[in-house]
């Protein structure tokens, strides 16, 4: 009997990242999310599965410095991205805090923790977003975008982290504590 050759693999990819400062490099089912391969492949399970169809924010990463739901992103398609988790928001190796961890604590701003992570992420997306000059909806639409920073009153917070849900209903601490950082 003839040896058969192995059809070839199509169905898994190579893919480097760059993950909270780390180079690495995966392979990956095509089907593989970057939420399933972070907490997965990666360890990095900071991030969390709250709904798995981009309805909770609980899967907020940064990708090349620009808030995304982790679970509506295939990892395949990201080669040669730059990832940041709530485990790369500390500095010297989780010892200090990134001012919003702090102020999140500081605030009581969580209750069961769940949600935390995708909030901090996206908080730290929202600060770069508005220092963009990004609008949102709750931006008066008579200041044109491109006037530099956008200030972050509550209600502006409240708009640009409603993609983040909070069973616990932490909201009110959680815009408080984002205020803190912001002054
Ligand atoms: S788990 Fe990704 S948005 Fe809910
Ligand atoms: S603190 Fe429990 S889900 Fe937000």
């Amino acid at each position: 009997m003839q040896p058969t050759t192995p059809p070839p693999d199509v169905y898994h990819s190579e893919v480097a990242l760059r993950v909270n400062g780390e180079p690495r490099r995966l392979t990956v089912d095509h089907r593989t999310t970057l939420l399933d391969a972070l907490r997965e492949a990666l360890g990095l399970t900071g991030a969390k599965k709250g709904c798995d169809h981009g309805q909770c924010g609980a899967c907020t990463v940064l990708v090349d410095g620009r808030r995304a739901n982790a679970c509506l992103l295939l990892a395949v398609t990201l080669d040669g991205s730059d990832v940041t988790t709530v485990e790369g928001i500390a500095k010297d190796g989780g010892e200090r805090l990134h001012p919003l961890q702090r102020a999140f604590l500081d605030r009581d701003a969580f209750q069961c923790g769940y949600c935390t992570p995708g909030q901090l992420c996206s908080a730290l997306g929202m600060l770069g977003e508005a220092a963009a000059g990004h609008p949102s909806l709750a931006t008066d639409p008579d200041t044109p975008p491109a006037q530099g920073p956008a200030a972050l009153t509550p209600d502006e917070i409240r708009e640009r982290m409603s993609g983040n849900l909070c069973r616990c209903g932490a909201y009110p601490n959680i815009v408080r504590a984002v205020e803190d950082v912001i002054r």
